[in-house]
This record gives structure tokens, C-alpha cells and sequence, in this order.
């Protein structure tokens, strides 16, 4: 007697409904200044017959202009990166369009997305051994990044470029790590390789996903000012995904709050800081403003300001500290 197969794990087989958001308009729309180096409208990302995980956003960012994406735990920022770098799974549903260097890029073959990749948009995940091929030594990793897009770049050169790259990342003694495998390199380090890796070909647009989260503060705070100097270095835009204001702070100017796959509010750092109109961006300031507790008071929670199950939430006053002016940012 046969028993019945075990049903298989694995994207839904049922067809796919359409994702019903805004219909996507088939070209950009007309921005104000230079144009932009990524731009997303009306994107929407669903898996299986789950509610969609991305919701119909837009936004742009400019040549060099650095915008953080934050929200909590499920909002769609992964996702939102994901489908920009052209790396959501097969069986993602998604509409709306996204620009990359002028050229639509969702649904698009993968050799054109890997030629993207890299040359107009490089990407820097939180955990590093993601970037990074356990088995092969650094110093070959960085220069098969340089050499997939410089072909014509003679071995020697590549080498001198290698150490060069790892140099300005402020890894003391270049040829050592360049000679290490990346589990003989602590956390930091292995960071700084990858941050070297997304920046040697000076790309358009960094995208960087919580990429300090699993560093401890210190190395954390010397690692955003690295990404802060390479950034500005080679002029690249940066999509900057965090769930911690401050850090956002640090880098950008400019914030997208995602809840719950939408985009809830876009505005420069300084109105986030000082003015935050959605009640969910309220309570973001709040509790990052930790500075301003005093020993033993209680931590204002996003929950104090936004309630999840209410549809139409009306936010109570904050009791302390209040959101007022935002501190001057440390430069890094
Ligand atoms: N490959 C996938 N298949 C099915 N569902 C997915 C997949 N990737 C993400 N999701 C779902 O999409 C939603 C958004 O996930 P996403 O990873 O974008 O969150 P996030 O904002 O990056 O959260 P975090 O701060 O924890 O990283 C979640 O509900 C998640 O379970
Ligand atoms: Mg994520």
C-alpha cells in the first residue's frame, strides 16, 4: 500500500491573482534637478496569496542624494531592496516600475540585471558572509569585482588595486588581509571588505540593508563613517535601510517611513526630526531620543504613539521626552 505524498513546501502553486494597486505609469514621472539614479512607482511586491508585502510606493533619489528607509520589523524595506537590486525570488508577484539608470528593470532577464549589478548599483546586507564566498580568499573576491567590470585591467594593476581598495577602507596591512580567508577576519573587517566590494566600482546607488545592525557600537559607529566617506568619495546615491532613527541620522537626508508596506511619510531629516506629521513617525523620534530620558524614567515606545489595531489611530500626547528641535548630528 502507497501512502499519499507529502504535500511539497514551495511557492504556491496556485496562479498567481494580480497584485491590485495603482496602475504603474509606463514612464517616469517628470522630477525636478538631475535625473534620478533609481526611481520607483506604484511597486508592489506580493508572495503566494498573502496580502501584499509592498504596497504600491514611490519615491526617488537623485545623484548622491542619501535616503534612509526605516520602519519596523515586516514593514517590506528588505523586500522593497530586494526588488530593486532584481533579486526577489521567482515567485514573487510584483508591478509597478522601477528605474534604474534610466532603464526598467523589473521583470527583466537576469543577464541584464547582473550587468546592472555592481556597475550603476552594488548592495551591502547586514550579515557580510552573504557578500562574501566562505571558500576563496578575500584579496580574490575584491578582484573578481574589479575585474567583472574592468576586464581590461592587467593582472598586476588589479593586484595594486586590490590592496589600494582594501587600504582606504582603513584595514591596516592590506596583503595580510588580502591573504585571509573571510572567517579568519572578525566582524568589522569582514564588513569593511564588503563595503570596499559595493563601492570599488563607484555604482550610482549603494543599497545598504541594516548593514552595522550585527556590529557591536563601536565598530558600528566606525563603520558608518567609513560608508560615509566611500559614499561621498565616489558620489553614489545610498538607500539606507534601518530600523533605528539615529543611525539614519548619521547618513541621510532624507527619510522614507515604511509601515506596514506603505510608505507613510517622505520628508527631509530635518522635518522628520522636528515636525513628524504621522503618528508612527512621532513615536520614532520619541524613542530614539533616548539621550533625553532621565535615569530610571520609562522609554516612550512606538506603541505609546501609533496603535496597530486601531484603524484610524489618534496618538496620545507624548508624555517625555517630547520631540522638539532634533540634536545637532556628530559629524562622522
Ligand atoms: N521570500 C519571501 N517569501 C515569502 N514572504 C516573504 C519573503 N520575503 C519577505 N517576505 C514577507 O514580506 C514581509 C516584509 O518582509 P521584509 O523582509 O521586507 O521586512 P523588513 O522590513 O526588511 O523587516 P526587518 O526589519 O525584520 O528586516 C514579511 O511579512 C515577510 O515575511
Ligand atoms: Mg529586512
Amino acid at each position: 500500500m502507497t501512502t499519499p505524498p507529502e504535500p511539497v513546501e514551495g511557492p504556491d502553486p496556485t496562479p498567481p491573482e494580480p497584485v491590485e494597486e495603482p496602475t504603474p505609469p509606463t514612464t517616469p514621472e517628470p522630477v525636478e534637478g538631475p535625473e534620478p539614479v533609481l526611481e520607483v512607482a506604484g511597486l508592489s511586491v506580493a508572495f503566494g496569496r498573502r496580502p501584499p508585502s509592498v504596497s504600491g510606493i514611490s519615491f526617488a533619489i537623485a545623484p548622491g542624494e542619501r535616503v534612509g528607509l526605516i520602519g519596523e520589523s515586516g514593514s517590506g524595506k528588505s523586500v522593497t531592496a530586494l526588488a530593486v537590486m532584481g533579486l526577489l525570488p521567482e515567485y514573487a508577484r510584483t508591478s509597478g516600475v522601477v528605474w534604474l539608470a534610466g532603464e526598467q528593470i523589473l521583470d527583466r532577464p537576469d543577464a541584464v540585471l547582473a550587468r546592472l549589478r555592481g556597475n550603476q548599483v552594488s548592495m551591502v546586507f547586514q550579515e557580510p558572509m552573504t557578500a562574501l564566498d566562505p571558500t576563496m580568499k578575500v584579496g580574490r573576491q575584491v578582484a573578481e569585482v574589479i575585474g567583472l567590470h574592468r576586464r581590461r585591467a592587467g593582472s598586476g594593476h588589479v593586484r595594486a588595486r586590490v590592496l589600494e581598495t582594501l587600504g582606504d577602507v582603513g584595514l591596516a596591512d592590506p596583503a595580510r588581509i588580502a591573504g585571509s580567508y573571510p572567517h579568519q577576519l572578525s566582524g568589522g573587517q569582514r564588513q569593511r571588505v564588503v563595503i570596499a566590494m559595493a563601492l570599488v566600482n563607484t555604482p550610482d546607488l549603494v543599497i545598504c540593508d541594516e548593514p552595522t545592525t550585527a556590529l557591536d557600537v563601536t565598530v558600528q559607529a566606525k563603520v558608518l563613517g567609513l560608508l560615509d566617506r566611500e559614499l561621498a568619495a565616489a558620489g553614489a546615491g545610498c538607500l539606507f535601510i534601518s530600523h533605528d532613527l539615529a543611525v539614519v541620522s548619521q547618513l541621510c537626508s532624507r527619510v522614507l517611513v515604511m509601515l506596514d508596506g506603505r510608505i507613510v511619510e517622505d520628508a527631509p531629516l530635518d522635518t522628520i526630526l522636528t515636525a513628524p506629521e504621522h503618528p508612527y513617525t512621532k513615536g520614532l523620534v520619541a524613542t530614539a531620543r533616548i539621550d533625553r530620558v532621565t535615569p530610571g524614567e520609562r522609554l516612550p515606545t512606538v506603541a505609546d504613539f501609533w496603535d496597530e489595531t486601531s484603524p484610524e489611530p489618534t496618538p496620545p500626547e507624548p508624555t517625555s521626552p517630547e520631540p522638539t528641535s532634533p540634536e545637532p548630528v556628530e559629524g562622522s
